[in-house]
C-alpha cells in the first residue's frame, strides 16, 4: 500500500494542470474495442484499472501497445474467459461480459471487484444479456453465458445506471436487429462510447431514449481521443477552491463538471470555460450551499461527493449532503473528522456539514476508495495528510505556473497575480 505526504502549505494550488482522458470512458472504450477489427486510443490513462483491462484484452487474443496513443488489435484465438484476479481487479470487468459473448459466443467470469461503496448489484447487466439472447447460468461464485447470436431488444433499465447502459451498447452494436435503451444513463463518457463505436461503423442513436441498429457483424477501424477526465478536473477545482488558488484546467469542459461548477460559482469563486480548458479564481473565503444531493448526470454527480464534502468542511456555514447513487459512499467522513472536521450524521445517507472556516489539523489518514481520496486530499491541500494508495496521476501532476493568453483573455489581471504564486506538492 502506498502513501502520499501532502505539504499543506500556506500556499494556494495555483498554475496550470493537464486534464488526462477520462478513467471511466476509457474503461468501457478499451472492452468495446473487442467489437472492432482494431482500435487506437488517444488520451488513454495510465492507470492500475486500465492496466487490468488491458490484460483482460490479452486473455481475449488482442494485442495492446502504448506508444503515443493506445493501441488494440486482434492477434489469435484467445480464451473466452475473464481470469477471476482480473474480474476481482475492478468494477469495470463486467463491462467486458457483452464483448466476450460477442466475440465468443460465451464468457465465464465471477462477481467483479472494484471500490467499495455498498452493494453494488450486477443484476442489470445481466438482465440485458438474457433479453437480447444469453442463457445465463450460475455455478458457486462463477456466471456463465451463453449466445450463438445476440438479438435486437427493447431495453427498459429500472435506474439510468452507467455501466448498464454500456453493456446494453455494446450487447446491442453487433446483435441482430434493432435496440432500443429506455431510461439510459446520459453520462458524457456514454457519449464518448457511442462516438467511438460510431466511428468504427456502428449506427446508434443517442438522445432521451438510444437506438442502435444492430450491424450483426464486427465493426471496423476505430481512431479516438478519450474525453477529458470530468471528475480529476473537478477535483483540482475543488482543491484551488480550497486554498484560495487560481488554477487553469486544460482541457477541462465546463459542460460536463457544470452542477459542480455552478456551486463553486454560487459559494463564491469564478469559474468559466476558455477556448481551451477552464479556469477557477476562488477567494479564500468561500460560503457553503445549504443543500446537495447526488443524482445521475446532469445533476450533482456522486464522484464529486466527498470532494465536496471536504470543500464544505473548511468553508463558512452549514450544508446539508445527500448521496443518493451509493449505499456507502462516506468512508471519507470518519477521516475528515479525525482532521477535525465538523461532520454529523443526520439519516444514513445524509451529512451535515457544520463548515468551520478555518484549516484542518495535519494527520495519518486513509483512503479506501478512489474518491475518498479525492476528498481527503482536498483537504490535506489545506493540512498535512499520510494516507493510503489513492490516484498517482491527480496528485503527480506537475502544476507549472501559468502565463497562457487564453487566461489573459478571460481575466486580465491574472498573469500579474499568477506569477506571485507557488505551489508544492510531494509524491513519495
Ligand atoms: N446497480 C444495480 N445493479 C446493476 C448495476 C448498478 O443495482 O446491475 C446500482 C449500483 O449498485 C449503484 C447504482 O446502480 O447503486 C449506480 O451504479 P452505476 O451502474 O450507474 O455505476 P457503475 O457503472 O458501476 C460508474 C462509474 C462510477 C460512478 C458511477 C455513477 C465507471 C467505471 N464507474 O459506475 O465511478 O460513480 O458510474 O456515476 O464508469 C469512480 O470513478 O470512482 C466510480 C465509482
Amino acid at each position: 500500500m502506498g502513501y502520499f505526504v501532502i505539504d499543506g502549505l500556506k500556499m494556494p494550488v495555483s498554475g496550470e494542470v493537464v486534464i488526462s482522458g477520462a478513467k471511466n470512458a476509457a474503461l468501457p472504450i478499451m472492452a468495446a474495442s473487442m467489437l472492432c477489427r482494431s482500435a487506437e486510443l488517444g488520451r488513454c490513462p495510465v492507470l492500475s484499472d486500465t492496466e487490468a483491462a488491458a490484460k483482460i484484452l490479452k486473455t481475449a487474443g488482442f494485442e495492446c501497445t502504448r506508444d503515443k496513443s493506445f493501441k488494440i488489435r486482434r492477434i489469435s484465438d484467445g480464451k473466452a474467459e475473464i481470469p477471476r484476479e482480473l474480474c476481482g481487479a475492478m468494477r469495470s470487468s463486467v463491462l467486458f461480459a457483452a464483448p466476450f459473448l460477442c466475440r465468443f459466443g460465451y464468457v465465464r467470469m465471477c462477481a467483479p471487484g472494484g471500490c467499495r461503496l455498498g452493494a453494488r448489484p450486477i443484476d442489470i447487466h445481466l438482465d440485458i444479456l438474457a433479453k437480447t439472447g444469453a442463457e445465463i447460468t450460475y455455478d458457486n461464485d462463477s456466471i456463465t453465458a451463453k449466445a450463438d447470436c445476440l438479438k435486437g431488444a427493447e431495453i427498459v433499465l429500472p435506474f439510468p445506471s452507467v455501466g448498464a447502459t454500456e453493456t446494453a451498447i455494446m450487447a446491442g452494436v453487433c446483435a441482430d436487429g434493432r435496440t432500443i435503451i429506455k431510461n439510459p444513463a446520459q453520462e458524457p463518457e456514454i457519449h464518448d462510447l457511442c462516438s467511438f463505436l460510431n466511428f468504427a461503423g456502428a449506427d446508434i442513436h443517442c438522445g432521451k431514449e438510444i437506438e442502435i441498429n444492430g450491424k450483426n457483424a464486427f465493426l471496423g477501424n476505430a481512431v479516438h481521443t478519450i474525453m477529458p477526465d470530468r471528475i480529476e478536473a473537478g477535483t483540482y477545482l475543488a482543491a484551488a477552491a480550497v486554498t484560495g488558488g487560481e488554477l487553469f484546467l486544460k482541457n477541462a469542459v465546463y459542460e460536463h463538471i457544470r452542477p459542480f461548477a455552478d456551486i463553486l460559482t454560487q459559494m463564491g469563486a469564478a469559474v468559466c470555460q476558455t477556448e481551451t480548458g477552464m479556469y477557477i479564481d476562488a477567494p479564500e473565503r468561500l460560503y457553503n450551499p445549504d443543500f446537495v444531493e447526488t443524482a445521475p448526470y446532469p445533476l450533482f454527480p456522486t464522484d464529486m461527493q466527498p470532494q465536496l464534502t471536504a470543500l464544505a468542511a473548511v468553508k463558512c456555514g452549514d450544508c446539508l449532503i445527500k448521496e443518493n447513487i451509493f449505499e456507502t459512499r462516506f468512508a471519507h467522513i470518519p477521516q475528515l473528522n479525525k482532521m477535525g472536521a465538523d461532520i454529523e450524521q443526520k439519516s444514513p445517507r445524509e451529512f451535515l456539514v457544520h463548515g468551520m472556516n478555518r484549516r484542518l489539523e495535519s494527520k495519518t489518514i486513509s483512503a479506501s476508495d478512489l474518491r475518498c481520496g479525492g476528498g481527503t486530499d482536498t483537504c490535506g491541500t489545506f493540512g498535512q495528510r499520510r494516507g493510503s494508495d489513492t490516484k498517482r496521476r491527480l496528485y503527480s501532476a506537475r502544476l507549472r505556473r501559468y502565463l497562457s493568453k487564453d487566461v489573459a483573455y478571460w481575466c486580465k489581471n491574472a498573469v500579474l497575480h499568477l506569477t506571485r504564486r507557488a505551489f508544492k506538492f510531494y509524491y513519495i
